[in-house]
């Protein structure tokens, strides 16, 4: 593997080396972050996973493959101090909401630009990211980016069109799912449970549940006719949330959040 160069070194930079560190496809001295101001962190990356702090921008002239890990807001500056060293290599950027075509005109189409949504669970190596890529991607860059993104989740591709919408129910999925435990727990302390022991079943429940639908290779909506006895204590359940329309609120919850996505998108890339 090419050298990597890593621009940010926050949450998303850590997730992104200890997973590639650890799963073997990249030497760890042969990846260089940088930051804008804290060398401190940059030591403590250097110290946990081996990778090598970038003195400057200009490292990126020696990667082939670079991963944009800075905020959405700050992607601009981050390109342009960027660009100078930009010569074909694969870009891959992980900030919400930019658009391809922007990255392509800051960096007047000197790199193949690969963006990405992943999720929060990529911290603890089990993502869920979608990608999308540039028309100037090759086949073999494509065949990088999911193996090093492999490593932090799974990869799905998909036409940049529909990035807003993965943002919508991937990237804000481990909050909605969060928003839902967090109901089932304060109703489980309603019912007379302490709220630790009932956060101990719910998990196991969602990990188990997450297991099941994938052995057995069900559709959510499988699953629920499966456990779903007439008259049983599920069917009770779930013809409250019927009721009360759950399933309308999640559908317009989505809906919401692709939009504002999409308008975060517009603000930052928005010509001053
Ligand atoms: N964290 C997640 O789970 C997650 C999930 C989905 C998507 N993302 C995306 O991943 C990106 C990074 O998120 P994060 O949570 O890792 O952010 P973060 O913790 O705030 O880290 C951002 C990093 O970017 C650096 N930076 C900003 N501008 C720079 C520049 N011009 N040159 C060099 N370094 C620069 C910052 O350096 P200083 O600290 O020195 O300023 C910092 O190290 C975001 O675009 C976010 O949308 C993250």
């Amino acid at each position: 593997m090419d050298k990597i160069f890593v621009l940010g070194a926050g949450a998303m930079a850590e997730s992104f080396i200890k997973g590639v560190t650890q799963g073997d496809v990249a030497d760890a001295k042969s990846i260089y972050v940088i930051n804008r101001h804290r060398p401190d962190r940059l030591a403590e990356l250097s110290e946990t996973y081996g990778v090598t702090p970038a003195a400057s921008m200009e490292a990126a002239k020696e990667a082939g493959v670079i991963i944009l890990a800075v905020k959405p807001y700050d992607m601009r500056l981050a390109l342009v101090e960027l660009s100078p060293y930009l010569h074909g290599q694969l870009v891959i950027s992980f900030a919400a909401g930019i658009p391809i075509a922007f990255m392509e005109n800051v960096t007047q189409g000197r790199a193949q630009i690969i963006r990405t949504m992943p999720n929060v669970p990529v911290a603890v190596l089990e993502g869920a990211i979608a990608m999308a890529t540039g028309a100037s991607v090759n086949r073999e860059s494509v065949d990088v980016a999911k193996r090093l993104l492999g490593k932090i989740g799974i990869v799905v591709e998909l036409e940049e069109h529909l990035m807003d919408a993965a943002t919508a129910f991937s990237g804000s999925g481990p909050g909605f799912v969060s928003y839902f435990l967090e109901a089932m727990e304060d109703a489980a302390v309603q019912l007379g449970f302490s709220a630790e022991l009932a956060r101990q079943l719910l998990i196991q429940t969602v990990v188990g549940t997450a297991k099941v639908l994938e052995e057995w290779r069900l559709s959510p909506a499988e699953l629920r006719r499966l456990v779903t006895s007439p008259n049983g204590t599920t069917h009770a359940g779930l013809t409250v949330l019927g009721n009360l329309g759950m399933r309308e609120a999640i559908a317009q919850a989505l809906v919401q959040a692709e939009g504002r996505s999409r308008e975060m998108g517009e603000q930052y890339t928005a010509v001053e």
